[in-house]
């Protein structure tokens, strides 16, 4: 069964630990991510874009084969299905077609504004036992057609919309989607604390999780950082693992060129990356 992911970051929170939120795409993903979470025994969160939504045929489509992969691959584990970056009407339609967690994104309204739709989500969540998470500032870079300046939070903006209610916050503090430029200034610890601060003991989220250091995501988690998304990094050991199975010419060796070979060193990268997160925030044995 799906779960919110209220209980599961409140716990993190108190753990002082993160729980990973690992992008999907499709049915390899899905597999590789649940079946990682129940091997190392550790809560997980599936993140789905509305534009990962849209290729996999649709927000039903994801919750009937993720329940159905649980299902048969004996997954226990907390396993939150989630909407990443939502739309104010992406959202509603996710929650109708059974997603137990979702974020919308209102980053880009006025803060008025996102604090009037922002009420309204929760409500709506919140009446359905779903969890939601709201984001304040922007995320820099570009994600599935999301694009953010990468403003800072304003901690007292934080504190508006953390006060409505919401289970978990993502706050801009120099976090950029994608891969980081050579001279990227680091994530803003000062923005942070005050930001954790002003928020009490509201689970914060890291967006663009792929390829921040080691020590700056320690560093983020004692800081109230509970749940950090990854999305890119799956993408790029998958697309590396598969083309050098292509290179090394073994799509051309006897059945190579069977999906289910070839796609299968992508699938173990993830399964990879995926256990080295889980590692790296501390979420082993966490379930
Ligand atoms: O919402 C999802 C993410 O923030 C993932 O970011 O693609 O940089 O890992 P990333
Ligand atoms: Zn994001």
């Amino acid at each position: 069964m799906l779960v919110s992911a209220k209980d599961m970051l409140q716990k993190a929170r108190e753990g002082k630990y993160a729980v990973g939120q690992f992008n999907i795409n499709n049915l390899e993903w899905t597999k590789a991510i649940l079946l990682t979470a129940q091997e190392n025994n550790s809560p997980v969160i599936l993140g789905v874009s509305e534009g990962a939504a849209k290729y996999m045929c649709g927000f039903k489509t994801i919750v009937n084969m993720v329940e159905g992969m649980m299902e048969e691959l004996n997954i226990t584990v907390p396993v939150a299905v989630h909407l990443d970056h939502g739309s104010y009407d992406g959202a509603k339609k996710a929650m109708e077609a059974g997603f137990s967690s979702i974020m919308f994104d209102g980053s880009h309204y006025p803060i008025e504004e996102n604090i009037a739709k922002t009420k309204e989500m929760v409500e709506l969540a919140h009446a359905k036992g779903l969890s939601l998470e709201a984001e304040v500032g922007s995320i820099g870079g570009e994600e599935d057609g999301v694009v953010g300046a990468g403003e800072v939070a304003d901690p007292a903006e934080c504190k508006l919309i953390a006060d409505l209610g919401i289970d978990m916050l993502a706050a801009g503090i120099g976090n950029i989607h994608g891969k980081y430029p050579e001279n990227w200034a680091g994530l803003n610890f000062d923005a942070l604390a005050a930001i954790n601060n002003a928020t009490g003991n509201m689970p914060l989220v890291l967006h663009g999780g792929t390829g921040i250091p080691a020590e700056m995501i320690q560093k983020a988690i004692s800081l109230g950082v509970s749940k950090i998304n990854v999305n890119t990094e799956c993408q790029l050991a998958f697309a590396d693992a598969t083309r050098k199975y292509i290179e090394a010419g073994k799509d051309l060796e006897g059945k190579g060129f069977d999906p289910r070979k070839l796609l299968a060193p992508g699938f173990e990268s993830i399964k990879t990356t995926v256990k080295e997160k889980m590692e790296l925030f501390g979420s082993i044995n966490k379930a």
